[in-house]
């Protein structure tokens, strides 16, 4: 059992997950793309509530990407379908668990009833401290990235800034992620070796962890396992062994 084997003061303050495999996964079954993401809606509910109770700062998750507005319409339809009806499913849940729902995006792509619904939901939440959990929803990096240029750009166009007073925090704090810490570990299910445009600038020291498992099927006890790895790593920054070490 990993569980038994996690200590706290190894723990990551924040997981990112990629979380693919839902439509192989159901057509394995035999069973229509849509199903692997009912199943899919299942096991964030498991991960979220083993994040809870370990008690992470952070879990984000890769929901919906830029890119996946390209699917099929029946798909997109379907998975926002699934998004409004998780919503009122897992309320409660939220709640009880103390668990702050945020969202990194472009929201205003999503169908009017999702958004309210969604945004309604995250204001709820907006008073929990324990997790954050962040749903990075209609959301790809470049989006973001090029985003925050033009916020930076409007901002010396304007001349509350100079070009060269630029800095890496500058960058930082116009990303969506400007109030959540980097990510300490990230997870990709299914046996994808990829990003997939996910969290380009905020991964830059992240820890990777990837697993063949599909997302439906990842349980608590897959994640346990992810940290554990994750515990048993040096992470240098940059430095030598003997400088962390010290
Ligand atoms: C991840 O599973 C969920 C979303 C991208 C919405 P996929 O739907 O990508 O499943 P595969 O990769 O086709 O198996
Ligand atoms: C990444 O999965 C996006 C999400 C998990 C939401 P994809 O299935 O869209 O990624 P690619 O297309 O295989 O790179
Ligand atoms: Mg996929």
């Amino acid at each position: 059992m990993y569980k038994e084997q996690l200590t706290t003061d190894r723990l990551p303050e924040h997981v990112a997950i990629i979380m693919d495999g839902n439509g192989r996964w159901a057509k394995k079954q035999g069973l229509a793309r849509v199903f692997g993401h009912q199943k899919g809606v299942e096991t964030v509910h498991e991960i979220t509530t083993a994040a809870a109770e370990l008690g992470l700062k952070y879990l984000t998750l890769y929901t919906f990407s830029t890119e996946n507005w390209n699917r099929p319409k029946e798909e997109v339809d379907a998975i926002m379908t699934l998004l409004v009806d998780t919503i009122a499913k897992e309320r409660p849940t939220l709640m009880k668990n103390n668990v702050r729902l945020l969202t990194i995006g472009d929201t205003n792509r999503l169908p009017d009833e999702a958004r309210k619904k969604y945004l309604q939901l995250i204001d709820d939440t907006a008073g929990n401290t324990g997790l954050s959990l962040v749903l990075a929803l209609s959301y790809s990096s470049r989006w973001e990235i090029t985003e925050a240029m033009k916020r930076i750009a409007h901002k010396v166009e304007s001349g509350e800034m100079k070009a060269d007073d630029i800095t890496e925090q500058t960058l930082t704090d116009n990303m969506t992620t400007a109030c959540i810490p980097d990510p300490d570990l990230l997870i990709r299910t299914s046996g994808e070796y990829r990003i997939s445009n996910f969290l380009l600038w905020q991964l830059a020291y992240s820890e990777m962890y990837f697993t063949d498992c599909y997302w439906p099927e990842f349980t608590r006890e897959e994640f346990y396992k992810a940290l554990v790895d994750y515990a048993q790593r040096e992470r240098r920054f940059g430095k030598t062994s003997e400088q962390i070490q010290k």
